[in-house]
């Protein structure tokens, strides 16, 4: 049982207020109805500033135990480097707070097992992984289609997360905590290819890749371009593409294969409607990033979120889901490095 009564808002305390979380932060005081963000939380003094400055946020700690230890608290959103959420994750629920996380839920499959362990121990504490593309419109009417039986038996995906190439190698300074290209972007592709398959158990991955444009990676034995082939359960079958390197802008897209037909989920990268006529052809203009491809769907989940805290529903995506992304994204790195294929216990 939850202890919201009707009218209610949800409290909730921002963790993380850096490239995604301070859009996080933003959406949580403007856009989430039945929600305010009450309290902030960085190690960075300039962060919580700008928190207190631009979104009126008056409870700002440089410690997550402080945080956590503030009654007015009711969720925490954690949107902090990966290797700190299992722990963040298990604290939260120890104190008591409903908790939204950001993918993935861990670069390590026993902390995975650990988290799942401990929000057994919280059933009327609600736990959310953030795998933003489930709450996106076009994906979920994709998914309704499938599930209406549109394109007869789904029996492929072919899936990628490519981002537009940074010069200045962001990402290479960030490799070695993100868990590598497949964990930071394929787990996306991944955690929607096991939705749209119908949650199929994986069988045999590989994975293979390339640095074409940053050779700083090669310490973190990681790749600017990455492939990765799932066989699942029942001939199932998943192709994964991952880049950073791309000319044109962040370019995700995502084709399910059936017996009697096919979706395709952003084919083109398009910024908007507009179609450009001139001296080179006909054009659009891309999507330069993540964040404005996913920017309603970003709404959307924390919205979901917030109205399972509220209203005690169930959440479109369980802690299950998050340790079998982390499982196959493993499995995905392990074949990069080795050059083998990697097989999963039946
Ligand atoms: P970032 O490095 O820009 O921000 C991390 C934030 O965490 C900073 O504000 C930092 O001060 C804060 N922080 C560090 N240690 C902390 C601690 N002990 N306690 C509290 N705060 C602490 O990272 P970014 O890019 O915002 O990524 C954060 C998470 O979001 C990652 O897990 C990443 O995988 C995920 N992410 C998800 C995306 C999606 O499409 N859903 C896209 C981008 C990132």
């Amino acid at each position: 049982m939850n202890s919201f009564s009707a009218g209610d808002s949800v409290r909730i305390g921002i963790v993380g207020l850096g490239r995604l979380g301070r859009r996080h932060a933003d959406n949580l005081a403007t856009r989430i109805s039945g929600a305010s963000l009450v309290a902030a939380c960085s190690p960075v003094a300039d962060e919580l500033r700008s928190a207190r400055d631009a979104l009126g946020v008056e409870r700002l700690y440089d410690s997550y135990a402080a945080l956590l230890a503030d009654p007015q608290v009711d969720a925490v959103f954690l949107v902090t480097p990966t290797s700190l959420h299992p722990a963040q994750i298990i604290d939260a629920l120890r104190a008591g707070k409903h908790v939204f996380c950001e993918k993935p839920l861990s670069l390590d499959l026993d902390a995975c097992a650990t988290v799942i362990e401990e929000a057994r121990r919280h059933p009327q504490l609600k736990t959310l992984i953030g795998f933003v593309r489930r709450f996106d419109a076009s994906y979920r009417d994709a998914f309704d289609k499938v599930r209406s039986g549109r394109i007869g038996r789904p029996f492929m995906v072919r899936s990628q997360t490519c981002d537009k190439n940074d010069p200045d190698g962001f990402f290479v300074r960030f490799a070695p905590t993100s868990g590598g290209i497949f964990l930071d972007c394929s787990v996306h592709d991944i955690d929607l290819a096991r939705w749209l398959l119908g949650n199929p158990k994986p069988h045999r991955v590989f994975a293979t890749g390339t640095i074409a444009l940053h050779p700083g990676l090669a310490e973190s034995q990681d790749v600017d371009n990455g492939v990765a082939v799932c066989e699942f359960e029942g001939g199932k079958l998943a192709v994964f593409y991952a880049s950073r390197t791309m000319a044109h802008g962040h370019d995700t897209t995502t084709e399910v294969i059936g017996t009697s037909g096919a979706l395709h989920i952003g084919r083109n990268p398009r910024a908007n409607r507009v179609e450009i006529a001139d001296a080179h052809g006909m054009s659009n203009e891309c999507t330069l990033t993540f964040y404005e491809r996913f920017a309603d769907a970003f709404v959307s989940e924390a919205q979901a979120f917030v109205d399972a805290v509220r209203g005690d529903e169930a959440l479109p995506l369980s802690l299950h889901d998050a340790l079998e992304a982390t499982r196959i994204g493993i499995a995905m790195r392990e074949s990069l490095i080795s050059g083998q294929p990697v097989m999963f216990d039946a």
